[in-house]
């Protein structure tokens, strides 16, 4: 793997399925891994967390070290000072940092100026830490890595993410969103590219119901992610019909697992009745966070301790 993990694009095909068995291996309790013995990790967060930030800090903690939480109100990165000067600081005391950030860009500014490892707890553009833990759940309940998903609603960091590691594994990707909602284009000309070699099909549609006829997974997140506030209003109007509910699951096959990366707005993007219901795996992905950050954080920090 490469110095830090900041986009699924980091990964070769032949690296996100090592991962992913390892991740299976690290849950089965078969790795008994303390990498980060007497180490220090920072974990960055501009924006709220409950899974990615309780995730990382048992991970830390299981694999030897010990993690120092920093919120913005604690760093004000970018404000009180700059993220150059920032990262270049906390190298000189810790061995790692997670950082979970509003711009992209803040994480290629941290990755360029510091030697340690760099991981991505989500930022405008992905969230990949969430999608090795996603397809670790997708390939216990199916036995694949080749899978079938639809997306229902926004082209956000999640949807680029699912999106690169579907063309990455050959599988097929079909989202479907209102017009201007796509994925973020550069990201889905890279899927485009890398399907091409994998044979992965990558498919942008308007109607939800198309989308999940043939799906073995159907995956959901907020309409308006963090950080988009303000566009909340005019964003439940235009993704009204992007509603994973019992309707739209009748039209899929019988055996489709239903993901949302949580937290859910109940009612808006998925109704009760599916997030609670026997199709939903949403708390196998939640525990899968745990098992599969362990996993990311051995494979960095072996390649650097
Ligand atoms: N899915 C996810 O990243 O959850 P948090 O925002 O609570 O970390
Ligand atoms: N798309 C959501 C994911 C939260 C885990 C957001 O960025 O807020």
């Amino acid at each position: 793997m490469k110095k830090d993990f900041l986009s699924i694009l980091d990964l070769t095909q032949e690296e996100a399925l090592e991962l992913l068995d390892f991740s299976l291996k690290v849950k089965k309790g078969k790795v008994n891994d303390r990498v980060l013995e007497g180490k220090v990790v920072a974990l960055i967060f501009e924006k709220p967390s409950l899974r990615t930030r309780v995730t990382f800090e048992r991970a830390v903690y299981d694999l030897g070290g010990k993690p120092i939480y920093l919120s913005n109100n604690d760093i004000k990165l970018g404000q009180r000072e700059s993220v150059r000067d920032v990262s270049r600081n906390l190298e000189k005391w810790v061995d790692g940092i997670v950082a979970r950030v509003f711009s992209h860009a803040t994480l290629i500014e941290m990755s360029k100026n510091v030697k340690i490892p760099v991981i991505n707890a989500l930022s405008d553009l992905e969230h990949p830490c969430q999608i090795v833990g996603d397809f670790l759940t997708m390939m216990e309940k199916s036995g694949k890595t080749k899978i079938n998903l639809a997306f229902i609603g926004d082209g956000n960091n999640v949807a680029n993410s699912i999106m690169l590691m579907t063309a990455l594994l050959g599988g097929k990707f079909t989202i479907a969103c209102p017009e201007g909602y796509e994925p973020e284009k550069n990201l889905y000309l890279a899927a485009q590219e890398l399907a091409e070699k994998t044979g992965a099909q990558i498919k942008i549609i308007r109607d939800p119901k198309e989308a999940v006829i043939d799906a073995d997974f159907i995956y959901t997140d907020v309409w308006a992610s963090m950080g988009q506030e303000e566009e909340a209003e005019k964003r439940r109007q235009v993704f009204k019909t992007y509603k994973v509910d019992s309707a739209l699951l009748k039209l899929a096959p019988s055996h489709v697992g239903v993901l949302h990366c949580l937290p859910a707005h109940r009612g808006e993007e998925i109704t009760d009745e599916v997030l609670d219901g026997p199709h939903s795996i949403v708390l196998d992905q939640a525990e899968n966070r745990l098992h599969s950050e362990k996993a990311i954080i051995i494979k960095l920090f072996r390649r650097m301790y």
